[in-house]
């Protein structure tokens, strides 16, 4: 894909797919309730499809057209064997909150993903899991596949989470429906809450106080019809770009806007973007919005602590923005980005050196010395290493340079966000596909 800098700025009003942690969960627990559950603004990326297929396998009839999805629930205790491995593709939220959904079922069953998620950690989850009663056993690198053994309960768990990671905790969460006692998880940092807040509309009973999560079992849940969000792990890539490019003016229109994940946001207003919400309202529990960006100088800032798990996958992009920046950016306390779909922090730094930006890469995060005017295109040919996340960030670094940025593996993006490059051009950027 060839991904040419904006020669103007980038205007005009855009819709983003579906978000990508409410699409799985839709299926997830839509699959286990009673009765039919419906969305309307369903993800259909490779990561959510790969979700329907591991539901499928398990006999779940799921019928699934663009955006909308039906699935007809089989009940808590309604799946069934599986008649080969399950297969998370690159999802590491298929694996993880399968692992918790599927630790306390009557069957075996093996879940395995590609290369990339194959050397993700998996301790995190099959840990506290085991802690509950299950019988889970990783490869000895502490990673997938990972084989589960049917048990006849689980228990429940107190349990003070090393990590933020909506992912664990959600695991954690999904095996208490299948537990004889309450599961209780404390996050050190709050992340993402789209579990707690759906778990909640299907009918189980969960309760959040002072940051104490609390699911006892025993409540059935029941199917629903919702209405998913445009992802703002999506949308960041478009507010991003137009927070670059100079005179840009972009709306993202029916955005999710949940506190949780408006970390982004937050922070491009304090780099000195002007971000104004419009039409906001709340359906099935999660916030929306229409979220307008205008272009204004930007300076640099601290991106640390409880703001981390709040733009946790939007850090490969926001780093380019700093970029662009006045003064200096510090991104701290994320080491979690070494373990994501890649090696994001080392991603990023290679990809601010090939655009010519200045920084230094620290174990944990990086220092950025931003500089307003044009970045450099690479001259060479910038792999994302399969990443999704870094092609689209890379993308849009290349918005901001006055070449060409030639991108091998651009296919990658489908994993969240397959229409990506059609949202670019369709605010006016060039962009190319060649063949690869
Ligand atoms: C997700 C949680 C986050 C995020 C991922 C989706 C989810 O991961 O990076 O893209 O849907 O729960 P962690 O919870 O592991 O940080």
């Amino acid at each position: 894909m060839l991904v040419s800098g904006a020669k103007e700025p980038l205007r005009g009003s855009v819709t983003v797919p579906g978000d990508k942690s409410i699409s799985h969960r839709v299926v997830m627990l839509g699959a286990i309730a009673d009765g039919v559950t419906e969305a309307t603004g369903f993800l259909p990326s490779e990561d959510a499809l790969s979700t329907i297929r591991c539901f499928r396998q398990m006999g779940v009839q799921i019928e699934q057209a663009d955006t909308h999805v039906r699935v007809a629930g089989v009940g808590l205790h309604g799946l069934k064997t599986p008649l080969a491995d399950l297969d998370a593709g690159n999802s590491g939220t298929t694996m993880r909150l399968l692992a918790g959904l599927l630790s306390g079922q009557v069957f075996g069953v093996t879940i395995t993903g590609d290369a990339s998620l194959c050397k993700r950690p998996m301790r995190r989850v099959a840990d506290p899991l085991k802690k509950m009663g299950a019988d889970i056993h990783l490869q000895d690198n502490g990673c997938a596949p990972l084989h589960i053994c049917p048990v006849a309960k689980l228990r429940g768990i107190d349990y003070d989470m090393p990590v933020a990671s909506a992912q664990v905790k959600s695991a954690l969460l999904l095996a208490g429906l299948y537990a004889d006692e309450p599961v209780v998880v404390r996050e050190p940092v709050p992340s993402r809450d789209h579990s707690e807040n759906m778990l909640r509309a299907f009918g189980a009973d969960l309760t959040v106080e002072n940051g104490v999560i609390r699911l006892v079992p025993g409540k059935r849940l029941t199917g629903m019809t919702l209405t998913v969000p445009g992802d703002i792990s999506s949308a960041a890539f478009v507010l991003a770009a137009a927070a670059m490019v100079p005179g840009s003016d972009v709306t993202v229109k029916n955005v999710g806007v949940n506190p949780t994940r408006t970390g982004i946001l937050d922070v491009l207003a304090a780099m000195g973007a002007k971000i104004t919400l419009e039409n906001r309202r709340t359906e099935c529990g999660e916030a929306r919005a229409d979220i307008r960006l205008e272009h204004r100088p930007l300076k640099g800032v601290t991106i640390s602590g409880e703001l981390i798990p709040r733009l946790v996958d939007e850090l490969p992009v926001l780093a380019f923005v700093a970029a662009v920046a006045e003064g200096k950016t510090v991104i701290a306390d994320a080491g979690e980005l070494r373990v994501k779909e890649s090696d994001r922090l080392s991603m990023m730094a290679k990809g601010l050196a090939a655009f010519g930006a200045s920084f230094e890469e620290l174990p944990d995060g990086m220092i950025i010395n931003g500089k307003p005017g044009l970045l450099t295109a690479p001259a060479q040919v910038m792999d994302p290493a399969g990443d999704h996340r870094m092609a689209m960030a890379f993308s849009v670094a290349a918005l901001a340079t006055a070449g060409t940025l030639r991108l091998a593996d651009a296919a990658c993006v489908a994993v969240s966000y397959p229409s990506f490059f059609r949202t670019l051009a369709e605010l006016g950027a060039v962009v190319t596909a060649e063949e690869e």
